[in-house]
């Protein structure tokens, strides 16, 4: 009778809580209770009857899976708590109940699209460098964009240590004492934007991602969300 039956790890993904090979290590650290019983085998299989505590907390599986797009403004940190008390994006997410997270990172000082959702699978694929697809930002810079330092961007630059893979970019504009530009990459290494045009000799002086995929910000007001469409969503899942 064991058709009902599903793994421990999936049971716990399926909840929302965290993707299932952070299940497994949660499982191996021994903070997974299943009836009361501290379990350590990461094939255990759980049903319907049972219940299951992480940390403490009884998690079940029907939470709804819930999908947000919002528009982060520069001055929120994309971690979910800061030890220097800065404000964290899910403050912005007045009406949302459910225990969202950010997929992926932006930095404090950059603003733009960023997925928020309780699917912990979706988050953790998306962040597989496998999976990843072209990140738009429209970036504005110090000094000018001349031709060699769009090529060398296009070809890939060292930012110490890390040879970026070739970028897309074109420029918007270009005034005397700096230029628009806008910027396609696949990685996402820290601060990765800011460092590749440093290293051609811009700085940065405001950031703002614009596009993941085919998925765009559009006219969403800075510090305001919605939720993603079902097509939205089904272009998430099959990237
Ligand atoms: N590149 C950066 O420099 N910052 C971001 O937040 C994202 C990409």
């Amino acid at each position: 009778m064991n058709e009902e039956k599903i793994r421990l790890n999936k049971y716990i993904a399926q909840s929302g809580l965290t993707s299932r090979r952070k299940a497994d290590q949660l499982i191996a650290a021994g903070n997974v209770k299943i009836n009361g019983i501290t379990v350590h085998e990461l094939g255990t299989e759980v049903g319907p009857g049972d219940t299951v505590e992480v940390n403490g907390d009884v998690i079940s599986l029907h939470k709804k899976l819930v999908y947000y797009m919002l528009n982060k403004p520069v001055g929120y940190v994309t971690t979910l708590s800061d030890e220097k008390g800065r404000p964290i994006v899910t403050d912005l997410l007045g009406d949302v109940t459910e225990r969202v997270f950010p997929v992926g990172r932006l930095d404090y000082n950059t603003s733009g699209l960023l997925i928020m959702t309780n699917d912990g699978d979706l988050a953790n694929k998306l962040a597989h460098p496998k999976h990843h697809v072209y990140k738009t930002y429209r970036a504005e810079v110090t000094g000018v964009l001349s031709d060699e330092r769009l090529a060398k961007l296009r070809k890939g630059v060292d930012i110490g240590g890390f040879i970026t893979s070739p970028a897309r970019v074109k420029v918007l504009k270009q005034t005397r004492g700096y230029a628009v530009a806008e910027i396609q990459i696949r990685e996402g290494k820290y601060r990765q934007v800011r460092r590749m045009f440093k290293a051609v000799g811009n700085k940065v002086v405001s950031l703002q991602r614009v596009a993941m995929g085919e998925l765009y910000l559009g006219r969403l007001m800075e510090g305001h969300y919605r939720k993603l469409t079902p097509e939205e969503i089904e272009y998430l899942k099959k990237i």
